[in-house]
């Protein structure tokens, strides 16, 4: 399969470009600074220019088969950024995922963004920026799936987690796990039109994904 990955250099990005790759898919990452492309090409991922922010997207989708949305604005942003690029940012590549008809659609969303208004105040822009980008994903049509994960540590990957739509707890889980978790979910039609919290657990991540 065709995969865009929308912040293709994130954290996140990277290493599920890796494992895309590894499994004989074709992954492509959108990212807007130059610099950053010898590192996707690297991971074995196409390098493509398009701001999310300011461009428009449809002409760098391709011919995707899916699209997995792991990018933000960063701990480092204020509110602004987090309504343009959390939010704004996801809603541009529906709309082009929608024009396009490329229907399957992995969004990385976060824990509490269920319920903006309970988190600290602090979070409060980036949870509702979250939770916007998620109804908008839920009521597009396509075939969605919200995955909520905790606190992401750069730890090693176990391949164990923990997934639920609600797990009534907090915590972490590293960001390796997270990318082993949506290149599972990718091909996984039971997960089509569900939202799940993820943590490290005790349960093999295709297990946890099959069981949703
Ligand atoms: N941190 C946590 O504990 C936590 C918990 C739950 C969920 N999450 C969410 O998980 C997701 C992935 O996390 P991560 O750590 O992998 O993220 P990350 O490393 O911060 O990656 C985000 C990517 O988005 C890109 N981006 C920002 N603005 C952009 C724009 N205008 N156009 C195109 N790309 C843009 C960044 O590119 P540049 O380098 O060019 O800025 C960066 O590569 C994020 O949405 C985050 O909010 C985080």
């Amino acid at each position: 399969m065709e995969i865009l990955i929308a912040g293709g250099h994130g954290q996140i990005a990277l290493r599920l470009e890796r494992l895309l790759k590894q499994a004989g898919h074709r992954p492509r990452g959108l990212i807007r600074n130059p610099a950053h492309a010898g590192d996707l090409e690297a991971a074995g991922a196409e390098p493509v220019m398009c701001d999310l922010e300011h461009d428009d997207p449809r002409p760098h989708v391709g011919t995707a088969d899916a699209i997995v949305y792991a990018a933000g604005a960063g701990p480092g942003s204020g509110a602004e950024r987090k309504r343009t690029m959390d939010y704004g940012g996801a809603v541009k590549l529906i709309d082009a995922a929608r024009e396009l008809d490329v229907a399957r659609w992995l969004m990385v969303s976060s824990m509490g963004a269920g319920d903006p208004d309970s988190g600290a105040e602090a979070m409060r822009p980036y949870l509702q920026a979250k939770h916007g980008a998620d109804e908008a994903l839920a009521a597009s049509g396509l075939d969605w799936t919200i995955v909520r994960p905790g606190r992401l540590t750069n730890e090693p990957g176990t391949g164990f987690v923990e997934a639920a739509a609600q797990l009534g707890r907090r915590g972490e889980v590293p960001r390796d796990d997270v990318a082993l978790v949506l290149l599972e979910a990718l091909d996984a039609p039971n997960t089509v039109g569900v939202t799940f919290e993820l943590l490290a657990g005790e349960t093999p991540a295709r297990e946890a994904v099959r069981s949703l």
